[in-house]
């Protein structure tokens, strides 16, 4: 998730776009860079790191040009550095690029074949050199772009300039954001509305598909395909706050609500479908290797314990290995039984949570094999783990980890069907229905983000209990736990998640009519099971919140509230249930007028002890 900014007009171009680059820094910032076209001379400055260090080289190294385009990075492929950092130049192509590519790989060879060289291990650079592969003395600038994003796959939103051509810009958009504002006289693009609204209200919303070229004080929009189109734009008049929460009221709002793309763009390229496998980029493991280990140790903290936990489920249920999940504090003083037959995963959101990295180097000292589930390219769990799924969620801002934990949860799916694979312990018919069940749950997600107005009604029924319980079977069970974290952390209440079958042995005690009791229950193996434990719970007088499978009225009678959930299946469940649980807390927390963002004696990243 990165943020691209493009501005072409009568006013110098570097401070409109370093601007815009400021305002999208919460897309991403472990690098940047701006291009200018000034007459035929084109210039480029790039930094690695935030955006001030882009800012300083410019002070020193200043561009001229009254086009221009502009790259806030959150690296996917190739590490941040300077050489990876937009934007990217092949022949009089230049261009910054928000998206996945997932044939990159192919058409980099098709092009070295065709004598191009790279500089940088980034998917985008590709597309720059594809560009100036199309442009002949009969392909013009528009038609070799067209030609170009026609044979690419994946998600873009592309800026592009021409040396050849400095009165033009071309911009277009597939599966990443894109938003055009018509100015005075001037035209900007941009990844969303923040880098815009200090200089246009009125903007245009591209489309899936589309493209756009300014020239002569013209934009021409059309589809990728050539079709003309007539877009009409919209007034906005959001607050430059509002717009950089896009439009949501909170951060964890915005990234509960991304978690869609969050989990498409973790997929994005990894699925070998006619295979029935997938393909992890920076997991340096051959099959061999992965045959070789005998069990695994996941290692994690909060929320990412979690997700350790559903990940157990996932591993030694297809690929029958031993799976122990440990805390990070705790493994790291517990003088683990670990040897280099032993695989230690562990799973961090930043990538920097000291207890987790200190548990990394602790498996490395021992001989274990290692490798990493994390959220941020290059952080130092990244670095010194060398094997890597990258979960593509993009910056998490909200304290309480949602997308991230979501996207974690795809990644340790995505990592069974590889260790399956590579195990022969799921075979390709198994791995298809594997696949095929991963690619709905983004649309999925979408449902049941549609339940944001039930859980903030059962929201206000409930905002001033002291006591939560959460209650789940098997995958849910660490759901269950995930629920009653964010509500804790963010609500301030009292919450604690609890396997439905344990509740006789001493916490049924707790139940009256002041604890609500959050009941996962979906129609699974564990459901009838965990119907009886709803009834128990009834019976003493407990009031249930239920999230149930979509249409089961059995659940209706008894629970005095329900979310139906849209049924997947037992291993997908977990993240649809995760959803309605974060609104939940989100609601709650609003209601109780906490800091939803940034709760009170909590960091996003925990770097000490
Ligand atoms: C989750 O909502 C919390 N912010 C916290 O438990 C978090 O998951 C934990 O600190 C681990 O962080 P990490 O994933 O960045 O390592």
């Amino acid at each position: 998730m990165c943020g691209i900014v493009g501005y072409i007009g009568g006013q110098q171009a570097t401070p409109i776009i370093l601007d815009g680059l400021r305002k999208l820094e919460y897309r991403g910032y472990d690098s940047a860079g701006i291009a200018t076209l000034n007459g035929g001379e084109s210039g480029i400055r790039r930094s690695e790191g935030k955006l001030v260090n882009l800012d300083n080289l410019l002070r020193d190294h200043p561009l001229a040009g009254s086009i221009g385009i502009g790259h806030t990075r959150w690296a996917t492929h190739g590490r941040p550095s300077e050489i990876n950092a937009h934007p990217h130049k092949a022949g009089p192509v230049i261009l910054v690029h928000n998206g996945i590519i997932e044939n990159y790989l192919q058409l980099k060879e098709q092009l070295k074949q065709a004598g191009h060289t790279f500089k940088s291990e980034t998917d985008t650079e590709v597309i720059a050199h594809l560009v100036e592969e199309k442009l002949t003395s009969e392909v013009d600038f528009e038609k070799a772009v067209r030609l170009a994003l026609s044979e690419l796959r994946g998600a873009y939103a592309v800026c592009i300039l021409n040396e050849q051509e400095p009165g033009t810009l071309i911009a277009a958009k597939l599966g990443s954001p894109m938003v055009v504002g018509l100015g005075q006289g001037e035209f900007l693009v941009a990844s969303d509305i923040p880098a815009i609204l200090a200089h246009t209200r009125e903007m245009v919303f591209m489309e899936d598909g589309e493209m756009v070229v300014f020239r002569n004080g013209e934009a021409a929009f059309s589809t990728i395909a050539g079709e003309r189109l007539d877009k009409k734009p919209r007034h906005i008049d959001w607050s430059p706050l509002m717009a950089e929460k896009g439009g949501f009221k909170h951060f964890m709002l915005k990234e509960i609500h991304e978690q869609p793309r969050a989990v498409r763009d973790t997929i994005a390229g990894r699925l070998l479908e006619e295979e029935g496998d997938v393909y992890l980029e920076d997991l340096a493991f051959s099959d061999r290797q992965l045959a070789a280990v005998k069990r695994v140790v996941i290692v994690a903290c909060g929320t990412s314990w979690h997700a350790a936990l559903v990940g157990k489920f996932y591993l030694e249920g297809y690929c029958r290995i031993p799976v122990e999940v440990d805390i990070a504090s705790e493994f790291r003083y517990r003088n683990p039984v670990i040897d280099e037959q032993t695989l230690v995963m562990v799973i961090s959101q930043s990538g920097e949570t000291a207890d987790t990295l200190a548990a990394l180097r602790e498996a490395k000292s021992r001989g274990a094999v290692v490798m990493a589930v994390c959220n941020v390219v290059d952080s130092s769990i990244a670095r010194e783990a060398g094997s890597v799924i990258y979960t593509h969620a993009g910056p998490e801002i909200g304290v309480a980890s949602t997308k991230a934990f979501v996207t974690q949860l795809t990644a340790l799916y995505l990592f069974t069907i590889r260790m399956g694979r590579a195990t022969c312990s799921i075979d390709s018919h198994t791995g298809h229905r594997m696949i095929a069940a991963l690619k709905q749950v983004p649309p999925l997600l979408e449902e049941v983000l549609k339940l944001n107005a039930v859980t903030e009604r059962i929201a206000k029924k409930y905002m001033n209990a002291r006591d939560f319980l959460y209650l789940g079977r098997g995958r849910n069970f660490p759901i269950a736990l995930e629920g009653a974290l964010k509500l804790k952390e963010i609500s301030y209440i009292h919450a604690e998640g609890y396997p439905a079958g344990e509740m006789k042995h001493g916490p049924i005690a707790l139940i009256d009519e002041d604890v609500p009791v959050v009941m996962l229950v979906p129609k699974n193996s564990s459901y009838e099971k965990t119907l009886s434990n709803m009834e128990e719970v009834i019976a003493r007088g407990g009031r249930v919140i239920a999230l149930c499978s979509k249409g089961d009225a059995e659940i209706g009678k008894q629970a005095e509230d329900i979310i139906q959930i849209p049924s997947l299946d037992e291993d997908l469940d977990p993240l649809l249930l995760s959803v309605p649980l974060q609104l939940l807390a989100y609601h709650i927390s609003v209601l109780k007028g906490t800091d939803v963002d940034q709760p009170r004696n909590l960091a996003k990243s925990v770097t000490v002890e």
